[in-house]
């Protein structure tokens, strides 16, 4: 969720809508109309009831630091336990983002979980279509499989009991639009980098979403070809550098809102570019919605670095990749090597998510370790992208 966002309960019940899908092709080419929302109301009872949100008055102690065992460094460097079962596996491009059919995310031998988080750590995100089987229970067990599971100390838990570490999605049909407080590229971050462990392992599940063509995707942006598009000097630079990463903002705005913050918000030194110890690539490490300080530098620099980096972020369309859900399919990532946002503009169709991630190692710099552009250059003979003027072209337009 955005850094500073807080998921709105509705205040009323409101019998949501939903866009009904046309099965037949013909007919589909035939009712065609640009844009149109077709809406139908939802039964009287929700079949994700248990899962809707809630803000408990309560309060937890600090997280605690501990030690983290990653388990893609224990996956197959071909991912050979994972796809065994795969009917089909594609990457969206070069940089982030690869789809996987076939293999049901519920019932996973310990070696494919392995080989999940080697993939999620090589390719950002990887999407998964159609999980019904992997429920909110199922969600958790594989995340815990991978780590500590990260408790979110203000967005939404489930009403169900026992559910603290699953953080709720929910746009209604009573939310208020978001756009007149947030600009797109603040909704660009990597999920809490401001505690000292932040997560690796992530998942997102869509219970209930708009149409096809109705809207709310979410993109993600590699971190990893950000690192890659900054120029030699630049990245030297930045290797140098640390940032702060802050929860006061998120826990603000929940203070404004009359929200608990179930937890004390805390604020965090992290270095600027990190070290996956999974692929042993550089990322950059920065977070347009957390970060507030680049440390050690004047403000005015610090200001602009911020802003420099905002804008490789959220606006350089080779780092990212955008999906469009379906009902029941999840997302994979990696919080370490991306960023995401969500897209506003779906509205009047409910959007309702479950989120689950584990807690990681502290963030480190191995001054020692290659790029993803260096490394898949080197084995698969890719010529280097052009950054100063000469040699290959890679746009004309
Ligand atoms: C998130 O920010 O973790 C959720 C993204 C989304 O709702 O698409």
């Amino acid at each position: 969720m955005a850094p500073g966002l807080v998921d709105p309960a509705p205040v009323t019940e409101v019998r949501p809508v939903q866009v009904k899908s046309t099965k037949s092709s013909s007919s589909n080419a035939l009712n065609y109309v640009p844009g149109r929302t077709i809406v139908e109301k939802y039964d009287d009872t929700y079949q994700y009831e248990e899962l809707r949100g809630r803000f408990p008055d309560v309060k937890w102690d600090p997280l605690e630091e501990h030690e983290y065992h990653d388990k893609g460094l224990l996956g197959d460097p071909s991912f050979k336990n994972l796809l065994s079962s795969a009917t089909d596996i594609f990457d969206f491009n070069p940089k982030i983002g690869t789809e996987v059919h076939g293999v049901d995310l519920a019932n996973l031998t310990d070696a494919q979980k392995n080989d999940l988080a080697r993939l999620i750590a090589t390719r950002g995100v990887v999407f998964f279509r159609k999980q019904k089987n992997f429920d909110i229970d199922a969600q958790r067990e594989l995340g815990q499989y991978f780590g500590r599971l990260h408790s979110h100390a203000t967005t939404q838990l489930p009403r169900r009991e026992g559910l603290e570490d699953v953080h709720v999605v929910w746009a209604g049909e009573d939310s208020p639009d978001l756009r007149a407080m947030f600009t797109p590229s603040f909704l660009w971050h990597s999920d809490v980098t401001y505690e000292v462990q932040p997560p690796s392992y992530t998942s997102l599940k869509v219970l209930t979403g708009p149409p096809r063509g109705g809207g709310g995707d979410t993109l993600w942006s590699s971190q990893y070809a950000a690192y890659d598009q900054l120029s030699a000097p630049m990245q030297k630079y930045l290797e140098g550098l640390t940032a702060i990463h802050s929860a006061e903002l998120q826990a603000q705005g929940s203070r404004d809102l009359g929200r608990p913050v179930r937890r004390e918000p805390v604020t965090t030194e992290h270095p600027l570019i990190r070290t996956n110890p999974v692929t042993g690539w550089k990322s950059l490490f920065f977070n347009p919605g957390f970060v507030t300080k680049i440390v050690g530098i004047p403000k005015t620099e610090s200001d602009h670095i911020i802003s420099y980096l905002n804008e490789i972020v959220s606006t350089s369309p080779e780092l990212h990749v955008r999906f469009q859900w379906g009902k029941d399919d999840v997302a994979f990532w990696d919080n370490r090597v991306t960023n995401h946002s969500a897209s506003y503009g779906f509205a009047p169709h409910r959007r309702h998510a479950v989120r689950v991630c584990c807690q990681a190692e502290r963030p480190y710099l191995d001054p020692n370790s290659r790029s993803q552009e260096e490394d898949l250059a080197e084995r698969y003979s890719i010529p280097k992208a052009n950054k100063d003027g000469s040699g290959i072209v890679n746009y004309n337009d």
